[in-house]
């Protein structure tokens, strides 16, 4: 696939535990986020999750945070690079890319600009099931659309600033 990977990483048991009911942030930690609710992650939590990448890629991560992703509207991200989401709990949406033309009607809000979807072909889509660890290039406009067995979905993601080839690269070829 051209924007998504699926990487063959174990979710260790512990980060299932991890707390989701902490402060609600955005990914850089400063405010509340919109259609996605990203709850912060203890430093002590962090570290293990930091320990399932190697060190090129663990220092490149921008912000971790445990996440509840509903349906969420074509967006593009403009900080990070590339994320990786640890699916803890995940069935009944499909996550979409896209291509076309970005350039008219770019809204930059809070890292994130948002297409015009008429301008857009869709591309290719994955289903993620709990378990799952996926890498996304997150400077691609894409969408979550629900299914009909949408349920709560919860995933650790870790932002990267390395561009998502160069860590698709690390991340399969160490
Ligand atoms: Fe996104």
């Amino acid at each position: 696939m051209k924007y998504v990977q699926k990487l063959q990483l174990e979710i260790p048991e512990a980060l299932y535990k991890l707390r989701r009911d902490t402060r609600v942030v955005a990914k850089d930690g400063t405010k509340e986020a919109g259609e996605i609710f990203r709850h912060y992650v203890t430093r002590s939590d962090t570290k293990l999750i930091l320990n399932l990448f190697p060190e090129k890629i663990a220092a490149s991560v921008i912000g971790v945070t445990i996440s509840n992703i509903g349906p969420v509207d074509v967006h593009a991200h403009t900080r990070e690079k590339c994320v990786v989401n640890l699916y803890l709990q995940a069935s009944g949406a499909k996550t979409v890319f896209y291509e076309g033309d970005i350039s008219p009607a770019i809204n930059y809000s809070g890292g994130y600009f948002t297409p015009d979807i008429s301008l857009l072909t869709e591309i290719e889509s994955f289903e993620a099931a709990s378990g799952d660890v996926w890498i996304l290039d997150s400077t691609q406009p894409h969408s979550v659309i629900a299914k009909e067995n949408f349920e709560d979905r919860w995933a650790l993601q870790v932002y990267l600033s390395t561009p998502f080839h160069e860590a698709v690269d690390l991340l399969c070829n160490r």
